[in-house]
Order: C-alpha cells, then sequence, then structure tokens
C-alpha cells in the first residue's frame, strides 16, 4: 500500500513537472532530478540496503517498475520535443504559394536593330552577304581610296572626327566597299551590304554625332544603272510599302559616276505634300550611283571589265518615319520610357 502510495506520488509529480518543459535543456535538468545521482529514483534504490532480504525481492521489483515508467515518460517527451521542433523547422521553411510572382520585365527590341534586322533580311534575300568594318577606320580606307585624295573640297562636308593624322571615326559606311573590295579582288560577283554606326560633329533635332548607315556594293561583270535601279525600287516598296514611288535624283559623289540620289514618296502624306516632306510630296533617303573607275582600280579591281553600283542610306531616318520618331537623340539617349514604346507587340 506504501509502495503504491509513494510510487503514484512519484508519478505524479513527474507529470506536473513534465507539463512545464519546453525545451531540451529542462528535460535534461528534471532528468536528473530523477534519475540523476541524486535522483528521486536512485534515492528510493539506496532504501534496499536497510531492507531484510525477504522483502528485497519484491522492492526490487518495485524500483525496477518505477524506474521503467519513469524512463518512458522521459523518452516519450522527448520525442514529442524532437517532432515538434521538426514540424516548427518546417513551417518556418513553407513557401507561400498564394503570394504572387514578382513579374519579370520584358525587354523589346530597339527599333534601330528592327530596322537593320528588317534591311538584312531583305537583302540577305537577294543575294547578298551582311559584312561589319570597324568603327576606327583609317583616313585612306574612308576617302583617299574613295576618289576623296587628301584636299579634296567634297571632305569638309563630313566634319569628321580625326583620332589622329591617319585614324578616324568613320564618317560614313563607305569605306566597307573597300574592305571588301580589297580582300575578295576579282572576285565576282560581289554583293554586300554592311549596316554599322558612323560618325560626325552634329547635334541637332534630325542630326546625331552618332547615327548608322546601310551601305551596299555590288560589282561584276555588265553591272548597270538600271539594275541599280532596280534594287532600290524594291528595297523602297518592301520596306515601305507597295504603293512606295521612287525618284532618282542626278547628283554628285566622288566615288561614284554617275551619282544620284533617291527620293520616295512621303510616308505621312503618301505624296499628297505635308510638314514632313515640306509640301513637296517627296523624302530625300539615300546616294547611290555607279562605282567610279578609280575606286575599283584602287581596290584592285580591273574597271575595264568590271563595273559595280553603290547606295547608302541612313537608317535613323527611316527609323524616324516608320515609328514617328521626332528627335534622333532619343535613338541614342537609351530613356527607358522612350524604348518602352516599341514593345513586344510588333515582333513576331
Ligand atoms: N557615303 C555617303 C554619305 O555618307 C552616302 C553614299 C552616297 C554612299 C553614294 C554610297 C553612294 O555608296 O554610292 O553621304
Amino acid at each position: 500500500m506504501e509502495k503504491n502510495m509513494e510510487r503514484e506520488d512519484i508519478i505524479n509529480n513527474l507529470e506536473i513537472a513534465l507539463k512545464d518543459i519546453k525545451n531540451k535543456a529542462d528535460l535534461a535538468n528534471l532528468k536528473a532530478t530523477y534519475l540523476g545521482k541524486n535522483g528521486v529514483v536512485t534515492k528510493l534504490s539506496l532504501k534496499m540496503k536497510e531492507l531484510p532480504n525477504e522483502e528485497k525481492r519484491e522492492y526490487g521489483k518495485f524500483l525496477n517498475e518505477i524506474k521503467e515508467e519513469v524512463t518512458k515518460k522521459f523518452s516519450d517527451l522527448e520525442k514529442r520535443l524532437e517532432e515538434q521542433a521538426l514540424e516548427e523547422k518546417l513551417n518556418s521553411e513553407k513557401i507561400d504559394i498564394t503570394l504572387p510572382a514578382r513579374r519579370s520585365l520584358k525587354g523589346s527590341i530597339h527599333p534601330m536593330t528592327r530596322i537593320v534586322e528588317e534591311l538584312e533580311d531583305l537583302f540577305v534575300s537577294m543575294g547578298y552577304d551582311v559584312v561589319s568594318g570597324p568603327e576606327i577606320d583609317t583616313d585612306l580606307n574612308s576617302f583617299t581610296k574613295l576618289n576623296l585624295p587628301v584636299g579634296h573640297p567634297a571632305r569638309d562636308s563630313q566634319d569628321t572626327f580625326y583620332l589622329d593624322k591617319d585614324y578616324l571615326l568613320r564618317p560614313h559606311t563607305s569605306p566597307a566597299q573597300v574592305r571588301t573590295m580589297e580582300a575578295n579582288v576579282n572576285k565576282e560577283p560581289l554583293r554586300i551590304v554592311c549596316p554599322g554606326k558612323v560618325y560626325r560633329r552634329d547635334d541637332d533635332a534630325t542630326h546625331s554625332h552618332q547615327f548608322m548607315q546601310f551601305e551596299g556594293l555590288v560589282v561584276g561583270e555588265d553591272i548597270s544603272l538600271a539594275d541599280l535601279k532596280g534594287t532600290l525600287e524594291l528595297f523602297a516598296k518592301k520596306l515601305l510599302g507597295e504603293k512606295t514611288k521612287v525618284r532618282f535624283r542626278p547628283s554628285y559623289f566622288p566615288f561614284t559616276e554617275p551619282s544620284c540620289e533617291v527620293d520616295v514618296t512621303c510616308f505621312k502624306c503618301s505624296g499628297k505634300g505635308c510638314n514632313l516632306c515640306k509640301d513637296t510630296g517627296w523624302i530625300e533617303v539615300l546616294g547611290a550611283g555607279v562605282v567610279h573607275p578609280n575606286v575599283l582600280r584602287m581596290s584592285g579591281y580591273d574597271p575595264e571589265k568590271y563595273t559595280g553600283f553603290a547606295f547608302g542610306p541612313g537608317i535613323d531616318r527611316f527609323a524616324m518615319f516608320k515609328y514617328g520618331i521626332t528627335d534622333i537623340r532619343q535613338i541614342y539617349t537609351n530613356d527607358i520610357r522612350f524604348l518602352e514604346q516599341f514593345d513586344r507587340k510588333d515582333v513576331d
């Protein structure tokens, strides 16, 4: 009876104490007060010595039972604490899938890149190769070999940025003509286009110190002005619409003879006359001509055998007209508010 009471007391007290245990450290402390060297259960077992032999057996059984029960209570709580800790850890790692995802910003294709790609596709479909040239080139390639010798007055019109006496920021893409012919001497037919940035000392709403041109060159046997006209007509209609009319005006460029300037019917008023075309119905888009024999000769081609044509539109203009851009400088300042207007909707 007495032993049963004692056992009940111990277990009850233990259960009460266990209720307050919140962590492993507290649990270890409590465990020591029961099962440690001076613990409640350990002290009970010391009594064994004082008992007469005939009671020892039963007391031993009682001790074992109580030890087992106490140990189990501790291990149960231990387990529960571990489970609880794991659950807390998992909860803290939970991702709230109801949170709306962060919107990723879509880029858009720059209007100049679009025009360049469109032009490249068009000329590649006609059998042209696309080439590129350096933006820093020599005076020789940019002027002299294009039939503009030192001192030629037409050099002035290009307002060139010279780096030193011999090197400059190319003021036009025409050196691509020289470079291509020199790299392919007497190969024919030669059909290339060269899009790229060019630089001149210019800065207002329709002129930027940096802009883009698109040089074209065809060299072969029996290439004539008629081929140039056919090619440019096709080019204008494909880029600006089938209804576009093309007008050739005689002009002068040192690297072509004869030379012409090419106008197209105004994109805005279709030729009726408006503020964009200054009431003429026409807009000038490029210079072109039959390659001057001196240019062929200086780059190693025999002008008795080969002829060619060349053309050089400024492409910023096309972008300005096509996308209604009023200030050319916006094309190059990369203001996100400007670029966002050319959203993906226009892209296939
Ligand atoms: N390079 C000339 C310029 O920048 C444009 C040009 C005119 C290019 C006639 C040509 C051409 O290829 O034949 O003003």
